[in-house]
């Protein structure tokens, strides 16, 4: 993979690429169909990282789909799929781990411990082997793209990051690869996630701007639902994390709910200006 990129590179090729897990759905495609936007080439690594999941989550039951998976990159434009063996990134005695240090504790930091720590690890690892000079991500997964712009300032990565909307299904639930383990009723309780954020948004722009009060109003909507267990709801600044009493500037509202036994994420950035007649 290095020397590919390297010989593409010296070629003068600009290289986008787009990192997964694999289990490509319509949100992995729209950053994979952007990046064939903006370069010569699109690479895409497949690798279901086990740095970032902890012992007790979903890694063997991860969906592994590669040969749909590479027919849907190839019909998508891109060019090389890396597709690394655990053994090959992380060989016997591997030592080395990064942390971002005040952006991996907070919102599913919590509750994941050491998974931020995994993404960003694996995120630098591929950078430096597939060279690219701009990496897509979605703000589906808020937190560990404010993560990765953090790291790439801070070690002086040589990689633009791009982060992309969010693809919903037209029902309005987030798509993500966990939705697959979802049953019939639990994927229509699933929706209780973007209609909370929606209500969120709604709340804060008829002039609502307590975070406290926003936040309780979405739990009421959300454990209307049986199946559902929330995991964390917060309003933060979309680029610090920071948590906000009063709601000002950009700011991300970010929910983990279970549903059932999955664990779903959301979000919703946003934009207020400061007015005095707030409540
Ligand atoms: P994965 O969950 O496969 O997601 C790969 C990329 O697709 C991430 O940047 C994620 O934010 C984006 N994505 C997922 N669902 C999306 C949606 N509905 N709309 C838009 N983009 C969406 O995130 C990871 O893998 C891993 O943590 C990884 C960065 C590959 C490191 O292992």
């Amino acid at each position: 993979m290095s020397a590919y990129s390297s010989k593409a590179r010296l070629r003068g090729r600009c290289i986008g690429f787009v990192p997964t897990m694999g289990a490509l759905h319509e949100g992995h495609l729209s950053l994979i169909r952007q990046a064939g936007k903006d370069n010569d080439l699109v690479l895409v690594s497949i690798f279901v990282n086990p740095a970032q999941f902890g012992p007790k989550e979903d890694l063997r039951k991860y969906p592994r789909t590669f040969i749909r998976d590479a027919r849907l990159c190839k019909n998508s434009g891109v060019d090389v799929i890396f597709y690394p063996g655990i053994a090959q990134m992380y060989p016997e005695g591997y030592r080395t781990y990064v942390s971002v240090e005040g952006l991996s504790d907070c919102l599913c930091g919590r509750s994941r411990p050491g998974h931020f720590k995994g993404v960003a690890t694996v995120v630098a690892k591929l950078f430096n082997i597939v060279q690219p000079d701009t990496a897509y991500f979605g703000v589906k997964d808020a937190q560990q793209s404010v993560m990765i712009r953090k790291m790439v300032q801070d070690l002086n990565i040589p990689v633009k990051i791009r982060v992309m909307p969010t693809v919903r299904e037209g029902s309005g639930l987030a798509l993500s690869s966990r939705n697959d383990y979802l049953s019939l009723n639990e994927k229509k309780d699933a929706l209780i996630l973007s209609r909370s954020l929606s209500f969120a948004e709604y709340l804060i722009k008829s002039g609502l701007k307590d975070a406290d009060r926003v936040i309780s109003a979405m739990k009421q909507l959300i454990l209307k639902k049986r199946s559902a267990k929330i995991d964390y709801i917060s309003i933060v600044d979309a680029s610090t994390l920071r948590p906000l009493k009063k709601i000002a500037g950009e700011c991300l509202i970010a929910l983990a709910v279970r549903i059932g036994r999955t664990r779903l994420i959301d979000n919703v950035v946003v934009k207020v200006s400061l007015r005095k007649d707030n409540r």
